[in-house]
């Protein structure tokens, strides 16, 4: 099997002006391939070498934590970079099940967002679906949705790496904007739709 490695569908500029191209290069160039880089070399020659990502953030959990940081951040950057878009809306199932539960879509990001801004040091704020219902769930560092029975529906990065050139230290602004103008709701429901994360390539 070959090398994993850190993809993104679109270009530097294309999430201007809520992420500047300097944030994703860095975001995208340093960090995200870093840990696909980091995780290649880990893995060689191991019991790692020949499974899938998910298999591997599985079994090297509270086991090889080395192995699992590098393999989870490699997830979450790829789930995060897909969760971007400018100018989407939400739409059909997300739509309806958004409506269902929070009464509109401003008062879910409200509540996304005041759940996020919770979040102490650097990891992820992630919408999640279980029973039928989503739930917002903060996960420290690398840790991650994968192997858990909550599905992965859309995620924000908190690291500071992910804002800090376009919004120093205000976290709250970038987590604002990202909720209200920068994500990709039809990705997000599809997650939904299809029940997960499975079928994704990472190498
Ligand atoms: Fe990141």
């Amino acid at each position: 099997m070959g090398a994993f490695q850190a993809r993104i569908s679109y270009k530097s500029e294309d999430l201007t002006p809520i992420l500047s191209s300097e944030t994703i290069d860095y975001h995208y160039g340093k960090h995200h391939c870093g840990y696909a880089n980091t995780l290649n070399s880990l893995i060689e020659n191991t019991k790692y070498a020949d499974k899938t990502l998910e298999e591997i953030i599985i079994k090297s959990r509270g086991v090889d934590q080395k192995i699992f940081n590098n393999a989870a951040q490699l997830f979450n950057h790829d789930f995060y970079w897909s969760c971007l878009e400018l100018g989407c809306k939400p739409e059909g199932q997300l739509k309806m099940a958004v409506n269902n539960q929070f009464g509109s879509f401003e008062v879910f990001a409200t509540q996304y967002a005041a759940f996020a801004n919770t979040m102490f040091g650097s990891g992820w704020s992630w919408l999640v679906w279980e029973s039928e219902k989503f739930s917002f769930v903060n996960t420290q560092n690398a840790e991650t949705p994968v192997g858990t029975n909550q599905k992965a529906v859309c995620v924000i990065d908190l690291w500071e790496h992910a804002y800090y050139i376009d919004y120093r230290n205000n976290r709250a602004e970038y987590v604002d904007r990202i909720l209200k103008r920068c994500v990709n709701w039809k990705f997000c429901g599809q997650q939904i739709a299809r029940g997960g994360i499975e079928n994704r390539k990472y190498r």
